[in-house]
């Protein structure tokens, strides 16, 4: 019926056709974070308000952690990864850290209610990296079309320190969380 059918594509084979031209035609966006780099000054969404928060403000003298899931309200996601922590908070502050961050590409509504199932408001914000600006540019992204609907994060952990990525852990299985648990992380701190 559409273009698409006609032209024999469907719609996750053309999502990831974008992808790969968009590599090809715009290689400057495809930079990958890596430890020693600066966040990117690039604005995100936070709470019910859909307040912009510029990354470089938010991260700017305090050491953070900034943590990836694939999506709210998945099963890993939110039976294991958001509680390990909220429940580990304390000990991340008694660590040095002054904030923690979740990221996940779902809206601010979303985020806010798997905020509240998960008892995480006070210790865990949530950051709407609602149409994956963030996850493209930092080589976090995670085509799961065929899952999800689309283009979302994948399960990753970062400390920032005043701004810089100064350790980047990414499961080699985003829908297991291992190396990206605050209990992990807490043992390099
Ligand atoms: C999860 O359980 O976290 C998950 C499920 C499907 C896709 C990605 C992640």
């Amino acid at each position: 019926s559409s273009i698409m059918h006609r032209l024999g594509f469907c719609a996750g084979q053309l999502g990831s056709l974008r992808l790969r031209l968009a590599g090809q035609l715009l290689p400057a966006r495809a930079m990958s974070l890596k430890v020693g780099d600066k966040l990117p000054a690039m604005e995100l969404v936070e709470g019910l308000e859909m307040k912009k928060v510029n990354l470089q403000e938010l991260f700017a003298g305090q050491r953070s952690i900034l943590f990836g899931v694939p999506g709210a309200f998945t099963p890993t996601c939110s039976r294991v990864h958001l509680p390990s922590y909220v429940r580990d908070y304390d000990k991340l502050k008694a660590k040095g850290i002054s904030q923690v961050f979740c990221l996940a590409v779902n809206d601010p509504f979303v985020m806010q209610a798997w905020s509240d199932a998960n008892g995480a408001e006070g210790k865990v914000r949530m950051l709407s990296d609602t149409q994956a600006i963030f996850v493209e540019a930092a080589g976090l992204s995670l085509d799961l079309s065929h899952l999800l609907g689309g283009l979302r994060a994948k399960r990753f952990v970062m400390v920032i320190e005043d701004g810089v990525v100064k350790q980047l852990d990414v499961e080699p299985d985003p829908t297991k969380a291992t190396c990206t648990l605050a209990d992990q992380l807490l043992q390099s701190l």
